[in-house]
């Protein structure tokens, strides 16, 4: 499908005056009813930038894993985004460790889990998919692969996000949080599915802690023939139920992609109802729809009638 300069310059044009937030997918109907390609969807209110970014990409001539590097890249290098990339809120011991997978329309992945330095993991995640015959690589090991490419060592750790560390060491606190994973999928110009996940993982966790978000089948799974997946919130609960991979199994039995979501939080429920989790995900239609435990995820969707922001539905 050819992608329209004169429609894509209206999209741009809509996205940058206007963030609106609407209660449901049914009104926005291209990529309700499917058949939207391009249709670029993320997790959270990254904003309307981001999805321009996607859509950018696949106009000069970009597939969706292109689209999804350089628009996860926008947001891994904003020192503002408390959760991705660099000013990432460290573990424990204040160091930021992070996750991050990217997986094609050929079923081919790659993630790197536990980096450290690397302004932009998904990146490398792209490299393992692409240069190694490996799916995933992890702590020293991906950190060496990321400098033997040509990534530089770069100080993730802003000084905001060490106030706030310390803050937190000396109020003892127990807490963890921090839900905001940029998870995007995207159906290209040629209808083919991908998806990528980027983050910091959860505030303040145990050092060596591995989230969702580099785990194919848990954090992210993309079958071209079907659908794609992807998850935020609290990893442990999408590993333990393979959960993105269950979104695209219910999608491939028939369920919507609403429902597809809705069923792998319910099957979380089981491990309590306190801490989030969400998935989002798209068919090979390009029809979109998401699922929450709690209230409070948003996603977005970027196709050539703009981009919008949308309240997902929940649980409890
Ligand atoms: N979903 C991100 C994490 O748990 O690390």
């Amino acid at each position: 499908m050819k992608y329209s300069r004169r429609k894509f310059i209206k999209t741009s044009t809509l996205a940058a005056g206007s963030l609106l937030y609407v209660p449901a997918m049914r009104n926005f109907a291209a990529a309700a009813k499917g058949n939207a390609a391009p249709i670029a969807v993320y997790t959270w209110n990254y904003g309307t930038k981001v999805g321009r970014i996607a859509l950018e990409v696949i106009k000069k001539g970009g597939d969706g894993i292109d689209s999804i590097e350089k628009a996860i890249n926008s947001v891994e290098s904003d020192p503002t985004v408390k959760s991705v990339g660099l000013g990432g809120l460290p573990d424990a011991s204040g160091e930021v460790t992070l996750d991050a997978s990217i997986m094609d329309w050929n079923g081919n992945a790659g993630a790197v889990a536990y980096l450290k330095y690397i302004e932009n993991p998904i990146s490398v995640a792209r490299l393992v998919k692409e240069r190694t015959p490996h799916v995933l690589l992890a702590g020293e090991g991906a950190l060496k692969f990321a400098l033997s490419n040509g990534f530089k060592k770069t100080n993730l750790l802003t000084e905001e996000s060490k106030k706030a560390w310390e803050r937190w060491k000396k109020n003892h606190a127990k807490k963890i949080n921090n839900h905001d994973t940029i998870g995007m999928l995207v159906l290209d110009a040629n209808n083919n599915l991908s998806g990528g996940v980027s983050t910091s993982g959860l505030s303040y966790k145990l050092p060596g802690r591995v989230g969702d978000s580099p785990i194919i089948g848990a954090g992210l799974f993309v079958d071209n023939a079907v659908g794609a997946a992807c998850s935020t919130g609290m990893g442990e609960l999408a590993i333990k139920t393979s959960g993105s991979f269950l979104v695209v199994e219910k999608m491939r039995e028939g369920y919507s992609p609403e429902e597809a979501c809705k069923i792998a939080v319910e099957r979380t429920t089981k491990y309590g109802r306190n801490q989030q989790i969400c998935f989002l995900a798209m068919n090979s239609k390009g029809k979109v729809g998401a699922y929450a435990l709690i209230r409070g995820f948003s996603y977005m969707v970027a196709t050539q009638q703009g981009i919008k922001l949308f309240a997902s539905k929940h649980l409890f």
